[in-house]
């Protein structure tokens, strides 16, 4: 079993691991040993073939992440903060670029940094008691963890900037309104959905998988045209998989598939 600072990880036996961030006196706020523990665990999971979905949540009754952690920030130089802010972008880029789908089970407060993660995750979904906001500003200071584009990228320009430059957090019913979080669930609930959407995906070929999540992850940030040639080069190598013959041959065969990956 793993070991990772701040960061507690479990398998299900059935490609799903679960990480949670472990550090509720301080509703589980980032610092540095915590973003280099999700690096570590998210190489460990990358060369795991047995897992092929993962779920982030946060421990404790009160917070998925109450943001970076701000006793780590409070006497940063402008070099310290710009690093500090590359440190987190390429964590989270790295994240969004995850060759698995990443399911962030929203348990509660999501701010600053957990919000910017959250965003970063492939699909979001949240307990009715979430919170979810980027108060940055409340600090005199700017999202430095992505919040200032994928915030306007994910709700529209006009919706990020009431949140970005109010500092407040909306509630699970506004975020799921305003296409923040895919679904909101009573708090027991939270991680059974997270699971099912996990248990629908895994189904499915990993190999596909991961195809899809490149079309989307890259495909999105190009211009159209491009990113339709780039689609139908992913279409391309799916073709060439094992996993393509497998569906193709279940379906005619009228059985269930047997994807493997390759
Ligand atoms: N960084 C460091 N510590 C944090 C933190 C953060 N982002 N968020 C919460 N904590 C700590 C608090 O300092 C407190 O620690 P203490 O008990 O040692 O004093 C503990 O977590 C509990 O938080 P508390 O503020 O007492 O809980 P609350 O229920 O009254 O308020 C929040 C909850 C989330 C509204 C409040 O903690 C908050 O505003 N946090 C900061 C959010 C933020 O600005 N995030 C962006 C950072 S860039």
């Amino acid at each position: 079993m793993p070991d990772y600072e701040n960061l507690l990880y479990a398998f299900d036996g059935d490609a799903v691991a679960t990480l949670t961030f472990n550090r509720p006196e301080k509703l589980n706020a980032l610092n540095a040993a915590t973003l280099a523990a999700v690096g570590r665990a998210f190489d460990d999971i990358a060369s795991d073939d047995a897992i092929r979905v993962v779920i982030l949540t946060g421990a404790g009754e009160k917070a998925f992440i109450a943001g970076a952690d701000i006793d780590q920030i409070a006497e940063m130089s402008a070099v310290a903060g710009r690093d500090w802010g590359r440190l987190g972008q390429s964590l989270y880029s790295r994240i969004s670029a995850f060759e698995k789908p990443v399911v962030a089970a929203i348990n509660g407060y999501a701010l600053g940094g957990g919000l910017e993660l959250a965003m970063a995750c492939h699909i979001r979904v949240a307990s009715e008691r979430a919170r979810l906001g980027q108060p940055e500003i409340k600090l005199g200071v700017v999202p430095g963890w992505g919040g200032t584009q994928r915030l306007p990228r994910i709700v529209g320009r006009g919706r990020a900037l009431e949140m970005l430059l109010s500092g407040d957090p909306v509630d699970a019913d506004e975020a799921h309104r305003i296409g923040l979080v895919n679904h909101v669930v009573a708090p027991e609930q939270l991680m059974p959905k997270a699971r099912e959407i996990a248990s629908r995906i895994i189904k499915n070929s990993p190999a596909a998988a991961a195809l899809i999540l490149q079309a989307v992850d890259r495909g999105l940030e190009m211009p159209l045209d491009a990113a339709l040639a780039w689609e139908a080069s992913q279409f391309g190598l799916s073709c060439a998989t094992e996993d393509m013959k497998e569906g193709v041959r279940a379906f005619l065969e009228k059985r269930e598939p047997r994807f493997t990956g390759s």
